[in-house]
């Protein structure tokens, strides 16, 4: 089966269920300051789980873009990949448990073909707060007794804690920061066979095999998490005013369970580019193991980067364009392992190429030169790194054994990410003082973590009170500074914690101090003007012709919501003219309903963010 089949079969058969189709938001999400990328289907509808009405309905089903940069270093074995599809339905407070398991079987038995004895499923074994799912376990008990499987728990239907069976951006009850939304969840594995040996070749051989060992004998395809708790500020969970669904299965495994393949390097999501690394390498890719975990390290992440490079991204030392050079010079680095005569550079645009073939008219147009012409951002990444990489080699030559010392010199001068290191360091045969690096990465990790932990704080994702009104502070900033200084400047990037706001937009110089200061004063009238903030839903085109601002790089769907701030007159909001409103907004909110409430704003600095981006950091008092 073709994958394309596949996504195709998904978004019918929920579209025949009352689902409407919805585009999948970026991989990049500008509007979003909570994190860095988008990792999962429902991360762009965070506001409609927690209650607000979507323009399209509430039956969604869409292929969202996703990446988990957390999964960077399980990349090389079967099955996990950074960059994935993950297809996806919703119920927004519509259909429960009993439309969606039995929904999800049937896709799986009958439209994928998949062999129910085949299939195991599991669900949450309930916490001192939360009881155990048994509604679940009854549905799917039913399900199997129709196609003559008698499901008995522990040999067919699983219980497990929240640590495998509890579902939220940040994992489990503990870890949820206040007001992020979470359920227990219910996820069905396909069972490879114990023929291959996977868990005989695994970490796990001589443990008991089970469907959520991590072997790889059994791969998740699909779960359906009930989302209806909300964390609260004071460590409890509350349920929502809705109860949802939230499924997600990733393409790229659904597809090799199709056919029968536990590798997803196999599916034609990969195949194409597997044969020009196999091309630039003269191997073949599965002889070797650790040849083609290397093949699988650089397929996987520069597909990753084609799609960052193609909505606009640079590679570059911070956020994003950070995970972006990594991904590269990761991939580049596995390229010295792999050996062969190819030439890096032309591999990565062979790679690039080879990517907007496989999803041409899904998410490129291959053959427009707007997208070829940016192989070469990924070429040109590839060329900066190989001169690193000299001198960076030659300075590693010099030691014998690599301390936790030198590793961070390496990574201080040249760039060298701590992998890196420790991976070209083994290469060379050259020692490493491993328990040292350990103990230097694991701070470096934790440095990170917090910094991650940081983003998530007090970030949209917690629609606190303090940061939705940075939220509506920053609406004004941009109105402001296209009224002010140039009505073409675009909002390229946004950021907000409860504490500051940051907002990237597009323009080719400096702002001069008094600039700011007539910006920062023209908010600070809006605010005391105490303008009406109004929520309004319109066809998409309504939206562009009132001049609403959109997500840099953003498919919107045909309804779309529009926040506007200052709405003059008595118009309906999708018939007003640029001139009646002083911000309009494709925008999921949260803000505030009147400006008044802001208190005083203040621009605290402003700095380049890459060429042609200015980056301004406001805060409110
Ligand atoms: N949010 C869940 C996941 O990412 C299901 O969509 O797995």
């Amino acid at each position: 089966m073709k994958s394309s089949d596949v996504r195709k079969k998904f978004i019918e058969f929920y579209k025949s269920r009352g689902h409407a189709e919805i585009p999948s938001a970026p991989i990049i999400p500008l509007n979003d300051p909570s994190t860095l990328f988008t990792s999962s289907g429902m991360q762009p509808l965070i506001p409609y789980l927690l209650g607000e009405h979507h323009p399209a309905g509430v039956r969604l089903v869409d292929s969202q873009k996703s990446f988990r940069s957390q999964d960077i270093e399980e990349v090389g074995d079967n099955r996990h990949t950074t960059f994935f599809e993950m297809l996806g339905n919703w119920s927004l407070g519509d259909y429960f448990k009993n439309e969606q398991l039995p929904w999800i079987f049937e896709f799986l038995t009958k439209e994928l073909g998949l062999d129910p004895k085949r299939l195991y499923v599991s669900v949450f074994e309930g916490n001192d707060a939360v009881p155990m799912d048994t509604e679940s376990i009854e549905i799917w008990k039913k399900l199997y007794k129709d196609v003559g499987i008698d499901a008995k728990v522990g040999e067919r239907i699983f219980t497990y804690p929240a640590k495998k069976n509890w579902w939220s951006r940040s994992g489990e009850p503990e870890k949820m920061p206040p007001g992020e939304p979470g359920g227990p969840d219910s996820e069905v594995f396909f069972d490879f066979g114990i023929q291959l040996g996977l868990h005989e070749k695994s970490a796990f051989a001589g443990e008991v095999c089970h469907p959520n060992c991590d072997c790889g004998r059994f791969m998740e395809i699909a779960n359906s998490v009930f989302m209806q708790y909300q964390k609260q500020e004071d460590g409890t969970l509350k349920e929502l005013s809705q109860k949802n669904v939230d499924f997600g299965g990733g393409l790229e495994r659904m597809n090799a369970a199709a056919n029968d393949n536990p590798d997803v390097f196999y599916t034609d999501l990969f195949a194409p580019i597997i044969a020009a690394i196999e091309q630039f390498a003269g191997k073949k890719y599965g002889t070797d193991t650790r040849e083609t975990q290397a093949m699988r390290v650089i397929a996987d992440h520069l597909k990753a980067a084609t799609f960052m490079i193609c909505e606009g991204l640079y590679p570059a030392n911070k956020q994003q364009g950070y995970i972006l050079r990594r991904l590269i010079r990761r991939a580049v680095v596995k390229m010295h392992q792999l050996g062969g005569a190819g030439v890096k550079s032309e591999l990565g645009k062979a790679v690039f190429l080879a990517v907007g073939n496989i999803y041409d008219g899904v998410y490129f147009s291959a053959t427009d030169a707007e997208f070829t012409q940016k192989a070469a951002i990924l070429s040109e990444e590839i060329l900066r790194f190989e001169k690193v990489l000299k001198t960076g080699m030659a300075e590693l030559k010099k030691h014998e054994s690599i301390t936790g010392t030198v590793a961070f010199d390496l990574l201080q001068s040249y760039g060298f990410p701590w992998e890196l290191t420790y991976e070209l360091a083994l290469d060379r045969g050259q020692e490493v003082d491993r328990d040292e690096f350990l103990k230097e990465f694991r701070k470096h990790q934790d440095l990170s973590r917090t910094a991650a932990a940081g983003m998530f704080k007090g970030g949209l994702a917690d629609h606190s009170e303090a940061t939705t009104k940075l939220h509506t502070a920053h609406h004004l900033l941009l109105a402001s500074l296209q009224k002010l200084i140039d009505p073409t400047i675009k909002q390229r990037g946004s950021n907000i914690t409860a504490e500051r706001l940051r907002i990237d937009v597009s323009f080719n110089r400096k702002f001069t101090a008094e600039e700011l200061k007539k910006v920062e004063d023209l908010v600070n009238e809006k605010i005391k003007e105490n303008l009406k903030v109004t929520r309004a839903e319109m066809p998409r085109e309504a939206a562009e012709k009132i001049g609403a601002q959109m997500e840099f790089g953003a498919k919107y769907p045909d309804r779309v919501s529009v926040y506007m701030v200052g709405l003059t007159g008595d118009k309906a909001p999708e018939a007003v003219a640029p001139g009646e409103y002083f911000s309009a907004e494709f925008c999921g909110g949260p803000h505030v309903a009147f400006t008044g409430t802001l208190g005083h704003f203040t621009i605290q600095k402003e700095d380049a963010s890459s060429a042609g981006v200015r980056r301004i950091y406001a805060k409110l008092s």
